[in-house]
C-alpha cells in the first residue's frame, strides 16, 4: 500500500468526485428519514497542500490541485453549483485557521460529507492504513455521529450493510494501486446489493484505459442469476484530455447505483461547466448515461 492520497489532494478528480458527492448527499437529504454515510477508502479527512509536492525522500514533485481546486478557487464567474463547493471549501479552510482568501487546506470526503450530514445522519469511515486512520480518528475525535474503522473497505461493505436506519450512501474511492481492484469493487459490490439492494453506491474510477473501465462498466447493466435485480445505474464521466494526450489520467468517472431523485439533472447541468474549467485541450468533456434506467 504506497498510495498516499495527499499528492492527489484538491485534483480534478477530486474535484469532480467531491462536487457529486455533495449533489448525492442533497439528494438523501430531501427525506427525512436519518441515513448512513458509509466511506470505505476515507483517506486522512484534511490535507495540507504544501505537503501535496513534497516527496519522502526530500524531492519535490509538481503537485496536482492547482489544476483541480485551483481553477475554481481563482475562477471569475461559476455556475451555483460549484461556486457552493468553493465557497464550503473556503469556510472549511477558514475554520481550518486559514486566513481569508488562502487556500491552504483541502477536505478529503470525510469533511466534505460531514458538512453536509443532518443530526439524524451518521457517518462510518474506514481507511486500511494505519497512519490515515489515525490522522482520521484525531479529525473526528469531537463528532458523535462519526465513528472510524482501521478496516478494509470491501470488509465493511459486509459487516456494516444493511444498516439499521436502512438508508445509506456509500462512497468506494479506492487507490486503483493494483489492476485487481475493479475485480475487488465487482465482487464487495455484489455482496453489498446482495445484503443490501435498496442502498445508494458510488464507484470512482479512472480512466486509463478506455477498454477496462467500459468493461467495468457493463457489469451493471447484465443481470446476474443469484444477484440482486438490476438497480438503475448512472454513469457520469468527465475527460480532461483527448485520447492522444500525454496526459496519463485522461479522466475519470462515478457509477451511481440507485441515485437519489433529481440527482442526474443536476449532474447534467455541472459536467459542461466542470469540464471547461478543468479540461486540458478540446479533448475535454462531460458524459452522463443511464446504463440502467429509472423504472
Ligand atoms: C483515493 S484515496 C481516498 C480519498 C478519499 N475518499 C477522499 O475523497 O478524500 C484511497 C484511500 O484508501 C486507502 N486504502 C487502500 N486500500 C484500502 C482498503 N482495502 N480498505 C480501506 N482503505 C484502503 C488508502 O490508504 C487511501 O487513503
Amino acid at each position: 500500500m504506497n498510495y498516499r492520497h495527499h499528492f492527489h489532494a484538491g485534483n480534478y478528480a477530486d474535484v469532480f468526485k467531491h462536487v457529486l458527492l455533495r449533489l448525492l448527499l442533497a439528494g438523501m437529504r430531501r427525506k427525512e428519514k436519518g441515513f448512513l454515510y458509509l466511506d470505505t477508502h476515507a483517506g486522512r479527512g484534511r490535507y495540507i497542500l504544501e505537503a501535496a509536492s513534497r516527496l519522502a525522500d526530500g524531492r519535490e514533485r509538481a503537485p496536482e490541485w492547482p489544476e483541480g481546486i485551483g481553477r475554481l478557487w481563482t475562477a471569475a464567474s461559476l455556475p451555483p453549483v460549484l461556486a457552493d463547493y468553493v465557497e464550503a471549501v473556503s469556510v472549511w479552510n477558514l475554520r481550518a485557521g486559514s486566513a481569508a482568501g488562502e487556500l491552504a487546506t483541502y477536505p478529503g470526503s470525510p469533511w466534505i460529507a460531514q458538512e453536509l450530514l443532518r443530526p439524524q445522519d451518521r457517518s462510518a469511515l474506514c481507511e486500511l492504513r494505519e497512519d490515515e486512520a489515525e490522522a482520521l480518528v484525531a479529525e473526528f475525535q469531537f463528532q458523535s455521529r462519526v465513528s472510524v474503522h482501521t478496516l478494509d473497505g470491501y470488509t465493511a461493505l459486509r459487516a456494516m450493510l444493511p444498516p439499521p436506519e436502512r438508508r445509506a450512501l456509500v462512497l468506494i474511492d479506492p487507490p486503483f494501486e493494483n489492476a485487481g481492484e475493479f475485480a475487488d469493487i465487482r465482487r464487495g459490490l455484489r455482496e453489498a446489493r446482495r445484503r443490501f439492494p435498496s442502498g445508494v453506491y458510488a464507484v470512482w474510477y479512472p480512466v486509463t484505459e478506455r477498454a477496462r473501465s467500459d468493461d467495468f462498466l457493463r457489469e451493471w447493466s447484465d443481470a446476474v442469476p443469484g444477484d440482486a435485480p438490476l438497480s438503475p445505474a448512472l454513469v457520469a464521466e468527465l475527460q480532461v484530455a483527448a485520447e492522444d494526450s500525454p496526459v496519463r489520467m485522461k479522466g475519470c468517472g462515478l457509477l451511481v447505483l440507485n441515485p437519489p431523485w433529481q440527482v442526474e439533472a443536476e449532474i447534467k447541468t455541472v459536467l459542461p461547466a466542470l469540464a471547461r474549467l478543468l479540461g486540458h485541450d478540446a479533448g475535454a468533456a462531460g458524459r452522463l448515461d443511464w446504463l440502467v434506467p429509472e423504472r
